[in-house]
């Protein structure tokens, strides 16, 4: 396998349902990647080392500082410089009415999406300061700009990433650090098309329809897929002239 480089990406959540998309096409696209992750991220990560790609693995548990810390760290060990980071981990784990969120609850998806955005966010910052500069993509969502129904946790959390894209931006242009956030709609991962298989056999209506219905809530009337979502990527971690934008891609969804 030819071992091109066009950079080193550190990706978090490599083996999540956008991120397995992401990280084969930065592959395909010969960047060498080092995933950092759970056992689920480890699993898919090892399997396309077997495979002879150009990627490594760092166990990172995404609510323990000391963790992410030393995530970084061993890092610092494999690559004297990164070019981008992109911050994948999060999600919204709960569904639930305001009045029966518990604190533990909200303060947990905090810690997955936005305390770890901002520790791994200021660990790459500081690594990118002293070697040069780099890109930072982070992950936010249609969701941080308007508020769903029993999911006020993750909103909250992500219009945190939303606000912290620009602080990142602005201090960061000194150094050459771009930061940029990816906002995305519904997104039709691995996992949304397990749940609509679940809720079809369970209400006898087909798979087609219940995509159907889902599609009707972007004016495009489109499916939304992982693969879309890495042109995006590619142009946030590539570019040296996009600072600080919230760029939604969502097929006009919150048009809707
Ligand atoms: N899919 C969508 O429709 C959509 C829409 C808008 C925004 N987003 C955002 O885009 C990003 C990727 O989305 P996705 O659909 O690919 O997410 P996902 O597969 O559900 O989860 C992404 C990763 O987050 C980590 N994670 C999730 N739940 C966790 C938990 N309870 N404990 C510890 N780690 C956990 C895991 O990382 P490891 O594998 O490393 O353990 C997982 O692979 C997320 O930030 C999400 O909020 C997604």
């Amino acid at each position: 396998m030819k071992r091109t480089n066009n950079g080193t990406i550190l990706i978090t959540a490599p083996g999540g349902g956008i991120g397995k998309e992401i990280t084969r096409k930065l592959l395909e696209d010969d960047f060498k990647v080092i995933g950092l992750g759970g056992k689920g991220s480890q699993n898919f990560v090892n399997e396309l080392k077997g495979k002879g790609h150009n990627i490594d693995f760092i166990n990172c548990d995404y609510y323990t500082k000391d963790s992410m810390l030393d995530a970084i760290s061993q890092a610092k060990k494999l690559t004297e410089k990164i070019n981008g980071f992109i911050h994948l981990a999060g999600g919204s784990l709960i569904s639930k009415p305001i009045d029966e969120i518990s604190f533990d609850e909200y303060q947990s998806v905090m810690s997955l999406n936005l305390d770890s955005a901002f520790l791994l966010g200021r660990e790459t910052y500081k690594w990118m300061k002293k070697t040069g500069g780099g890109n930072i993509v982070l992950f936010g969502s249609t969701t941080g700009f308007r508020p769903s129904l029993k999911k006020l946790p993750y909103g909250v959390a992500k219009a945190g990433i939303h606000a912290m894209t620009g602080f990142f931006a602005k201090e960061g242009s000194e150094y050459n650090i771009i930061t940029n956030t990816i906002a995305p709609g519904y997104v039709l991962t691995e996992r949304h098309v397990q749940d609509i298989e679940k809720k079809a056999e369970k209400t006898g209506q087909s798979y087609d329809s219940l995509l159907e219905k889902i599609n009707s809530k972007n004016p495009l009337k489109q499916t939304l897929l992982p693969k879309d979502i890495y042109q995006l990527v590619k142009l946030l971690i590539t570019t040296k002239h996009i600072q600080g934008q919230i760029i939604k891609i969502d097929s006009g969804q919150i048009l809707s």
